[in-house]
Formats: C-alpha cells, structure tokens, sequence
C-alpha cells in the first residue's frame, strides 16, 4: 500500500521549505508518533475482527487508514447502498468480504470485537447503543449525537455494556495537536481569556452539493433503513446524498465542522464540560436549494475561563485557522500551505496545520500615550521614577527573549491513522479512549448549543441538572 508520510528530500524537492511556507522564528519538525506500527507482530489472540457500518466517503477514509493499523482485521462491511461494497473493498485494498445492507447482521456475528459507524449523524445513537448492548467497541464518527437526548442515551449505553466508545475527531489525536496542548499546559500562554476559530471554504462539495451516484436508485439503496427512525418520506436522492442539508439526518455546519474546532479546544484546554452558553447568528446566502440549514454560522460560546468564537462559512476559501490568545503570547494553529494530497486527510490530503507559538513583550514598561497629556517635567519625572522601580529585565527572564517557534508535521501527515489506532489501542488495552463517550458528548453538545441559539435566535444555556437546552 501507498506509503503514508513521503519523506523530508521529497519534501524539499516539492520545494515546500520553511520560507515557503511564511513561517517566521524557529521552525521544528514534529516526529510522526506512528502509534499504529507496532514493533513486533500481534499474536493471533490479540487480533481485533471489527466490520464498518457506513462505508461512504468517511466510512472508506476511516478503512484505509485501518490498514496502517497492526494486528486488525476488517471481517465485514455493511452499507444501504449496494455500490458501497466495491468502495470498501477498494478502501480495503482489493480485500473481498461479507456485506449485508443490514447492520443487525453484524451485530449478531460473535466473531467481531469492534464496529467503526460513519453512517449520518442521525444513525449514531440507533446503531452505536445496539452494537454496545451486543457486546461490540464503538468507533463513532462525529458529531457523536444527533440531538441531546441521543448523546446521553450513547453515554448510559457505553458505560452499562462496559464498551469502549471512541468518537471520530480525529484532531484529539494529531501530532499538532499534542503539541499546541504541550504549549497551553505549560503555561506560557499567560490567562487565555479568548480562542477564534474558522473553518471557510467555497466549493459546492464544500458546501454539502455532492453529485448524485449514477446507479443510485430506490433498487441500489435501501432508502426505508437509510431512514431508520427519521420522518417516513419518499425516496429523494438529493437528501440520499446530501443529507448534511437537512434536519433530519444532519447537524449543519455545526455538526459537521464545528465539532472539530470544538473537540480541539476541549483537548488542549482539557475542558471537560460542555460550554456553559451560546450565541449565533449568521444565514443562508449563497446555496438557497433545497437546504434547512445556514451557509454562514457564527457562534460565540461562554466557557467559565474563557470566551470561544467560531465561524463557519461556505462562501470564501478562508481554510481552518484556531488560535488562543493569552496574556504572555498567542498559539494558533493553521492551515499554512496547500500540499499536494498524499495519504489520508480532508479535502483530499490538502490540509497541512502547522503549530506556532509567538510570545508578547511583557516586560514593565513606562505608560507613553496615556501620560502625553502631562506637562514635559512631570512625564520626565514619571519615566525617571519608573525606570528606577523597573531596572530593565535581564536577558532570559523573560518571554520575549523565546523567539516565535513554529512545529511542523511531516508531509503529508494525516491525524486519521493515529486516531483510528488509538482506538484499537483502547480495544486491546480496555484503556479509556483519547476521545470517550463524555468527551464526545460534551463537544457534540457545543453544536446542540449553536444550532439552539441560530434557529430559535436566543442565547441558548446548558442546564446541567436538567441536561436540556434552554433560551432566554
Ligand atoms: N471525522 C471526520 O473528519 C469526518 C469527515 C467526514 C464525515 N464524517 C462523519 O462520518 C459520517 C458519514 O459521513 P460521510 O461523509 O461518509 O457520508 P456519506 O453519505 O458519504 O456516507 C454515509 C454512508 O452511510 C450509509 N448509511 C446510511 N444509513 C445507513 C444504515 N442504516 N446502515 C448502514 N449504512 C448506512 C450511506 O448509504 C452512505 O454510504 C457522518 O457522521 C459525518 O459527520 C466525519
């Protein structure tokens, strides 16, 4: 199979170096953490069988990079669409197995230990609580839930049946990521009181327009289990397609995007709880057809410790962008240069997030603008006496004297195989995942939260006790 990272002189050879990539400072090139070449083969009792329910565009993403994986073994595929069966065994590598159009099948198989869900949002809750009642480890794509009550309900699931369930941001697992949270946690951020994200583009794939299959008819897909326990209606091969424009099966912008600034924040800032409120605003401008959900979000979250902006928007090429701006430096993470696609990634392997720190001047220094009402001898006495109270920082005491630091990943490093390793990790080890059933209900929850306050336009507040949304 292809090779994941293409090495450093091909890196050079594409001419991508640092300059090129307008990274000012010092710039480190973060080592792959390869979690998922282990260093001796498993042994045959330590094998994790698993099947893949939803083998879409995520559901075969999440296969290859299955194949990175030791000691795995995919051992069946299920999808309501029949076409789907070649696109896994495509993901798989050519491998040939079982699929069935019905995912109780799978479950019922004694021989498979974990299941990997990347069907719509809406099917999360149904499938992941009854692979946890049948004994199965969950590999849960995000959002994790379709509404509050879905996401509780997974939680009380994974926990009464003692199964792992890992949700599928994969950002919690990303090299770059690790990385900003080793920055955030030492400190040297001074109080973060404000974290901005966006993620922005303008195509129509981008903007949930995906072509409709050429076979896809009511023969191919099996449209009454497509639906599952959404609203009975007609076969409709736009909603088949592009269910993220609608209510029923999808969250929106903030279901499909959001969630990953979110669970990002929660990972480097190690919240645990879902935020406190939010505010939205936004609307749909540009993609009017036949779409329930806004073009334009914008939403800003109450965190006890800080405040968090995001914006999402499908008019403008913009990229991803996440930054924490603390009182000794600012952190941010983003999308520095397109690459060509090699291995796994969104967009097709394009994404290459680069980490930098940049630490604020912080060291005392006499107020100018605000004294410049002063008569010349006062404000020279104020400098005077001030300079006396402050001798100047010697050097290495403080922040400033770190120059910006930016860290690289490896070209074309892609977080997917390491989160799905984790995942396999915590199959084998029966240790908590990097992203749980809390941790992935709590970032799903921010999105209840954005979607509450743009469509009933109020501030919509979490109530812990009561577990419910409610407005002002
Ligand atoms: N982590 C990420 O970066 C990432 C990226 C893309 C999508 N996702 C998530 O993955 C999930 C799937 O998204 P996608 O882009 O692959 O969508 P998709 O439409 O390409 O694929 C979904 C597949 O699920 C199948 N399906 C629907 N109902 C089913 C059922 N009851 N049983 C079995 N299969 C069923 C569909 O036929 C389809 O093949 C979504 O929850 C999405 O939010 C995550």
């Amino acid at each position: 199979m292809s090779q994941q990272f293409i090495d450093r002189r091909k890196f050079m050879q594409l001419g991508v170096g640092t300059a090129a990539l307008g990274l000012a400072g010092k710039v480190t090139a973060l080592e792959p953490a390869r979690l998922w070449a282990a260093a001796r083969a498993v042994p045959p009792s330590d094998m994790v069988r698993f099947a893949a329910i939803g083998t879409g565009v995520r559901g075969c993403e999440v296969l290859q990079a299955t194949r990175l994986s030791r000691g795995v073994e995919c051992v069946a595929t299920c999808d309501v669409y029949d076409t789907r069966r070649i696109s896994a065994r495509e993901a798989l590598g050519g491998k040939e197995m079982a699929f069935t159009r019905d995912y109780r099948e799978i479950l019922d198989r004694e021989d498979i230990d974990a299941v990997i869900i990347a069907a719509p949002d809406h099917q999360h809750r149904p499938i992941a609580m009854a692979a946890c009642e049948a004994g199965k480890d969950v590999y849960c794509e995000k959002p994790m839930s379709h509404t509050v009550e879905d996401g509780f309900a997974m939680v009380k699931a994974a926990r009464k049946h003692g199964r792992i369930l890992q949700v599928g941001s994969q950002r919690v697992s990303s090299i770059v990521y690790a990385k900003a949270k080793e920055i955030y946690q030492s400190g040297a951020l001074g109080q973060v009181t404000m974290i901005e994200a966006h993620w922005d583009r303008n195509t129509p794939g981008g903007a949930w327009v995906v072509p409709i299959p050429p076979d896809a008819n009511e023969k191919t897909i099996d449209w009454p289990r497509f639906l599952g326990e959404a609203p009975k209606r007609p076969y409709d091969p736009i909603r088949y397609a592009s269910w993220r424009r609608f209510t029923d099966y999808g969250l929106g912008l903030a279901g499909d995007l959001f969630v990953h600034m979110i669970s990002g924040i929660h990972f480097i800032t190690g919240t645990a709880a879902p935020p406190r409120s939010a505010e939205s605003a936004g609307g749909l401008f540009r993609w009017t057809e036949a779409r329930e959900f806004p073009d334009l979000l914008l939403t800003l979250f109450e965190d006890p410790n800080f405040r968090v902006s995001l914006r999402c928007n499908q008019n403008n090429e913009s990229g991803e962008y996440l930054a924490f701006f603390g009182t000794q430096g600012t952190l941010e993470i983003k999308d520095t240069v397109s690459m060509p696609a090699f291995g796994f990634g969104a967009a097709g392997g394009l994404r290459s997030p680069v980490v930098t720190f940049r630490p604020q001047d912080t060291r005392p220094a006499p107020e100018g603008y605000s004294v410049f009402g002063w008569p010349k001898a006062m404000r020279e006495e104020y400098i005077r006496s001030f300079r006396a109270e402050h001798p100047a920082a010697e050097p290495l005491q403080s922040q400033v004297d770190r120059e910006a630091e930016s860290f690289l990943p490896p070209p074309g490093y892609s977080d997917v195989p390491d989160h799905v390793a984790n995942f396999f990790n915590s199959v084998r080890t029966r240790k908590p995942p990097v992203e749980n059933e809390e941790f992935g209900n709590n970032a799903a929850l921010g999105c209840h939260l954005a979607n509450f306050a743009y469509f009933q336009k109020t501030v919509a507040k979490w109530d812990p006790e009561a577990r419910k949304i409610t407005g002002t």
